[in-house]
């Protein structure tokens, strides 16, 4: 079975609201519970820093956060999930996807785009007030995402642009240095409506229409009683549709629960009625997290710690990939140059995947294909001779990957590796090849 690898993060800027909870907390969670599935899920506090110059703000939100994730259900030993600043590899990898990054291209970044011509408007200079950091944000995104190598990013609509950027890092990355990266894919959880907010707009924290997910009952009880409704008495039959009090009900509720509040509109519920029946459910479905979220809170320093134990995970993987770009780019050991020089080919200085071969207990002889890191990527089947083990292998180095379409029937991906990483692989070697 091969493993998908989901990755994504969480900008440190706010508390976390009912719209972020049913649109990203609950489906990432979710996900994470698959076992076809590998999820990194991380804080994103260096991006933070680019909107809220609060330092007391940002330090609130990351633990607020991180308290609703796991409050959530996320399961730090089954995820990978850390803040983005224990990662120096990161800030590092940025630097080097800044010097592939044409500025044009950031130059249409639609954030960065929108703040040069608010100054238009304003008769402004095009600049004013827009930090690098700003301008920068998606080369940071970048790298978050192929430093790991996802496979999938999940994101809201906004984001979709700067996935597209994301891609285009990784492709001129390798087109110059070798094939290092995936090609990051965007994922839209097109399934999941956005909630609207207690004024009927999109819940957002700009609006200032949200419901904080861990709000105390009596806050709860209070802002949904604030919700926008219309001006129909009680017994007068109620519309569902445009009604936000029914939609942020629909978002917790089962379908037959649903049915019966459609029911209770149609025959006329109160509105004030109505808005308890809401509260009771959600508060149903909150309490018991919420109860988490307060032990969570209450001891941040077992959240720092699972944080750290996360960021140690996370690197066991960034720090090899990281000196395996810094060798690609050249930042290398003096020491290492004169081996290289001894050897004098490109090839033996390029780090490169490599077939191993073998021999099982049966007698017959197999091969591997493992990535520069040792991992596997690929097995054979078994060949009566080493000599049919090493035409095969030979054919795979040559013609890469279509070569590997041909042989599929002989080959199986090895476990927690993919198809998009075996097929990287194969490039990397027919290029490698092709260079001479
Ligand atoms: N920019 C994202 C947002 O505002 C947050 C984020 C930062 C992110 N790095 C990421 C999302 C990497 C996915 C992958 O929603």
């Amino acid at each position: 079975m091969s493993v998908t690898r989901f990755l994504t993060g969480i900008t440190t800027s706010g508390t976390p609201h009912l719209g972020n909870y049913v649109g990203s907390i609950r489906p990432s969670v979710r996900a994470s519970l698959r076992t076809d599935v590998e999820s990194f899920y991380f804080l994103a506090d260096y991006h933070a820093l680019i909107k809220v110059e609060e330092p007391a703000r940002i330090q609130r939100s990351t633990v607020e956060i991180a308290a609703s994730w796991l409050a959530a259900g996320l399961d730090p030993h089954r995820v990978t999930f850390y803040r983005q600043s224990d990662i120096p590899e990161i800030p590092e990898l940025t630097w080097f996807l800044t010097c592939v990054t044409g500025k044009g291209i950031l130059n249409r970044a639609h954030a960065y785009k929108a703040a040069v011509d608010k100054n238009v408007a304003a008769g402004s200079d095009t600049d004013s007030d827009v930090t690098a950091g700003l301008f920068m944000y998606p080369v940071l995104m970048g790298a978050d995402i192929l430093m790991f190598n996802a496979h999938k990013v999940p994101v809201g609509r906004d984001q979709v642009q700067h996935l597209e950027m994301a891609r285009d890092m990784a492709a001129s990355f390798n087109h110059r240095y070798g094939a290092h990266f995936l090609l990051p894919e965007v994922v839209i959880e097109e399934s999941v409506a956005t909630l609207p907010g207690i004024d009927g707009r999109k819940m957002s924290k700009s609006y200032d229409n949200h419901i904080p997910l861990f709000a105390t009952r009596a806050r709860l009880k209070k802002l949904i009683g604030g919700i926008l409704t219309d001006s129909r008495a009680p017994g007068e039959s109620k519309a569902v549709e445009g009604s936000s009090l029914f939609q942020i009900f629909q978002a917790f509720a089962s379908d037959d629960e649903t049915q019966e509040l459609r029911q209770a509109y149609a025959d006329g519920i109160g509105w004030a009625d109505a808005k308890q029946r809401v509260f009771e459910r959600l508060d149903r479905e909150l309490t018991p997290m919420r109860e988490r979220y307060e032990t969570l809170m209450r001891d941040p320093g077992a959240i720092e710690d699972l944080l750290l134990a996360g960021a140690a995970k996370a690197r066991r993987l960034s720090t090899p990939f990281m000196e395996q770009l810094r060798h690609a780019v050249g930042l290398r050991s003096l020491r290492a140059q004169s081996d290289a020089d001894k050897a004098d080919t490109k090839a033996a200085r390029v780090v490169l995947p490599s077939f191993k071969q073998y021999r099982e207990s049966d007698g017959r002889f197999h091969f591997k294909l493992v990535d520069t890191q040792g991992r596997e990527l690929l097995k054979s089947q078994g060949f009566a001779s080493p000599k049919d083990a090493g035409a095969v292998i030979r054919r795979l180095h040559k013609e890469g990957v279509a070569a590997w379409q041909e042989l599929a029937a002989q080959l199986t991906i090895a476990h927690g590796a993919s198809s998009a990483e075996v097929a990287i692989a194969l490039e990397q070697l027919a290029g490698a090849n092709a260079a001479g």
